[in-house]
């Protein structure tokens, strides 16, 4: 039996550095792949590859010459800063996507793909909670990409057999690497701004609920995704998954709990807009059953965990 080797590219990013070391931890054998180094430092010892997603080439050759088995392509332009720059989000995105699925096709040896959809899929029209297969009109270049994406998804699935699987997720908030230009960011900067002195600034409404999970359930997502029989899953796009919903008020006065002195003021920008088109929460009674998604953090949890890896981190953007 070949042992599997499982390639994360956009490892050194807010989820690839959680996810490369939940499977470090986990024993499996790892490649990372991204165009930045890593920097956390139980990473270093691991192989990696400077490599751009949208050079396919490159990409092909070192998938081959490390025999990888299991690729995480995790590298994208988020939802604010797409908006800032269409073109490279829209050739990032869909070129990176396409690159990896045809690779996959080629490659016999590479058994299984994941890749992280979004709740930026849904737009107005979905409702406050999104079903499964609710409406889609996404209104970011990113949500357009992620939708597209899932598409193109099944159609490899279904048309070049290969073993695709993907979720949509939430704002993700963990603390060992800074997220990079979401609509969801606050959620993971304000704890980098707690004991200051000054109010942390939100850049969304007070009240403005989205969906959100802790890291530790993201990347509990996505390995127990991949390690699910294919005849279970009985998605071929991306499988909602939901843990907790909460708006920027709901969560300062969570962190007041921990930190009485904690001042906030909100002053909404551009990116105000793209929260409001998005749903407050997702249906995930498929993944639930398919897969077995149980989320273990809630807010309480969520922010009790950020608080304990302040003390002992540098900060995320240092
Ligand atoms: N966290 C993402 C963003 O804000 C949503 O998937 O762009």
């Amino acid at each position: 039996m070949v042992r599997d080797v499982h390639c994360i590219i956009g490892a050194s990013g807010q989820l690839g550095t959680e996810l490369a070391l939940g499977l470090k931890r986990a024993g499996e054998q790892l490649v990372l792949m991204d165009i930045k180094q890593p920097v956390y430092p139980e990473l270093l010892d691991l192989p990696f590859e400077m490599i751009d997603v949208c050079e396919r080439g490159g990409l092909a050759d070192r998938l081959g010459a490390h025999r990888v088995t299991h690729v995480y392509h995790l590298a994208a332009a988020l939802s604010a800063r797409g908006e800032q720059d269409p073109q490279w989000a829209w050739n990032l995105n869909m070129k990176g996507l396409l690159n990896v699925l045809d690779i996959a096709h080629a490659m016999p040896g590479i058994r299984q793909v994941f890749w992280p959809s979004s709740i930026a899929v849904f737009g107005p029209g979905s409702g406050p909670i999104a079903a499964q297969s609710g409406h889609r009109l996404p209104a970011t270049v990113y949500g357009i990409s992620k939708n597209v994406g899932e598409h193109w998804c099944a159609w490899y699935h279904q048309n070049r057999n290969v073993d695709v699987r993907s979720v949509r997720y939430p704002g993700l908030v963990g603390s060992l690497a800074p997220p990079g230009g979401g609509t969801t960011d606050y959620a993971v900067e304000v704890f980098d701004h707690i004991g200051e002195g000054l109010p942390y600034r939100c850049f969304l409404e007070a009240g403005e609920v989205l969906p959100m999970m802790h890291m530790g359930d993201a990347v509990e997502a996505a390995l127990g995704l991949m390690a699910a029989p294919r005849s279970a899953l009985r998605c071929a796009e991306a499988y909602n998954i939901q843990a907790m919903s909460f708006s920027p008020e709901e969560l300062f006065l969570e962190i007041r709990r921990h930190a009485p002195d904690f001042a906030f003021e909100c002053i909404p920008d551009f990116r105000q807009d793209i929260a409001a088109g998005w749903p407050d929460g997702l249906e995930d009674s498929m993944a639930r059953a398919d897969w077995g998604w149980a989320p273990k953090v809630d807010l309480p949890a969520l922010v009790a965990s950020m608080m304990e890896a302040r003390l002992s981190r540098l900060p995320l953007n240092a």
